[in-house]
């Protein structure tokens, strides 16, 4: 299936990075939020971006004016009705998924395939909000999108293999590297990647090291780009508590308790680097 006109769902970090390299491969891409000064403040991130690129020499200045041309504000989910494709990339929480989804269903057209970049949740579930649950499927980038290569597909229980080969195909497209993986709690990235991220919080909780130097041990010693309570800050704490408590449920393992602190933090609006303030203070 031809993918030519996409919706982006949530203008956070990673609905604008993916509403940014959509755009920049030629998709007419709507970026959806609440509200129109979100979508507005995320276009600007963007544009900011793209000119870096052009600076570099990555891109030309037409390209990044194409790629501008190709992003439509949007605060209203009807605007999905002649995509062949949704991105959905709002908060990691089931019920406000599930809305979302049931919703599309209504709007989109038949063919549309409706897909989650989740870090965590099954896809099953949400596809079983729909009726068209063969046309559901995790799309799963990383974050920062535009640099990071990989993307994880996940399948549903009756997820066609025409809409797992379209999503294969967008990936290659948009020069990323699919990974296919079933659909269990954290997929393979955060089963791995949130274990170390929790234990480094629990180093933290129990006095065994600040914060600077469990990052400094696992960039020096392992070679990490960053440090796991750095990364923690740069996906957004409330994101990586949901993800602890989806694999926590959905394993019924006592491994995947998130850290109390983990949770303080999220409870004090100590969201990472999106909030100013998380394992370390941003401007
Ligand atoms: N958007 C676009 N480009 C960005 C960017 C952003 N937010 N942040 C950095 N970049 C680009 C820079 O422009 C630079 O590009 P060039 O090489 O063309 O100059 C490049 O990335 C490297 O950036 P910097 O030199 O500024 O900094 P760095 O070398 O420290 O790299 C990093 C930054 C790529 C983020 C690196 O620190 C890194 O790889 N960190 C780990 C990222 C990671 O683990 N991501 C996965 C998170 S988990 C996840 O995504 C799944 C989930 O469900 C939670
Ligand atoms: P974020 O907090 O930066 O952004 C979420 C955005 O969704 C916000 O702008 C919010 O206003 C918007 N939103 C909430 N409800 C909405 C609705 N009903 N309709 C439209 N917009 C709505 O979050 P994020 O870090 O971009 O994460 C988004 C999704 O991507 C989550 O499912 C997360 O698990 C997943 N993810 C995150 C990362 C990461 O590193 N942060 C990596 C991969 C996947």
């Amino acid at each position: 299936m031809n993918v030519s006109t996409i919706m982006v769902i949530g203008a956070g970090q990673m609905g604008g990075g993916i509403a940014q390299i959509m755009a920049a491969a030629g998709k007419k891409t709507y970026l959806n939020d609440v509200n129109i000064d979100i979508v507005s403040k995320r276009i600007t991130v963007i544009e900011k971006l793209l000119t870096k690129d052009v600076h570099k020499g990555k891109m030309t200045e037409e390209q990044k004016t194409d790629a501008l041309a190709n992003l439509i504000p949007s605060t209203d989910q009807k605007d999905a009705a002649d995509c062949d494709l949704v991105v959905e990339a709002i908060v990691e929480n089931m019920a406000a998924k599930a809305k979302v989804f049931s919703n599309l269903d209504e709007i989109c057209k038949p063919a549309c395939i409706l897909t989650s970049n989740t870090s965590s949740l099954p896809i099953t579930e949400i596809a079983a909000c729909t009726k068209r649950p063969e046309q559901v499927i995790g799309m799963h980038f990383m974050n920062p999108v535009p640099v990071m290569k990989l993307v994880e597909i996940i399948r549903g229980i009756a997820t066609s293999q025409e809409t797992h080969d379209t999503i294969r195909g967008l990936s290659v497209e948009l020069n990323k590297t699919p990974v296919e993986v079933r659909d269990m709690p954290g997929f393979v990235s955060n089963r791995v990647l949130q274990i170390m991220i929790n234990e480094a919080i629990f180093c933290l909780y129990e006095g065994v090291a600040s914060a600077e130097d469990i990052d400094t041990v696992m960039k020096l010693g392992m070679n990490h780009p960053m440090g796991p309570l750095q990364l923690a800050d740069f996906i957004g704490l409330d994101t990586v508590l949901s993800i602890m408590e989806t694999m926590h449920a959905g394993y019924a393992d006592c491994k995947y308790r998130p850290c109390p602190l983990l949770r303080q933090y999220v409870n004090a609006g100590w969201l990472g680097k999106k909030s100013g303030h998380g394992f370390y203070k941003y401007n």
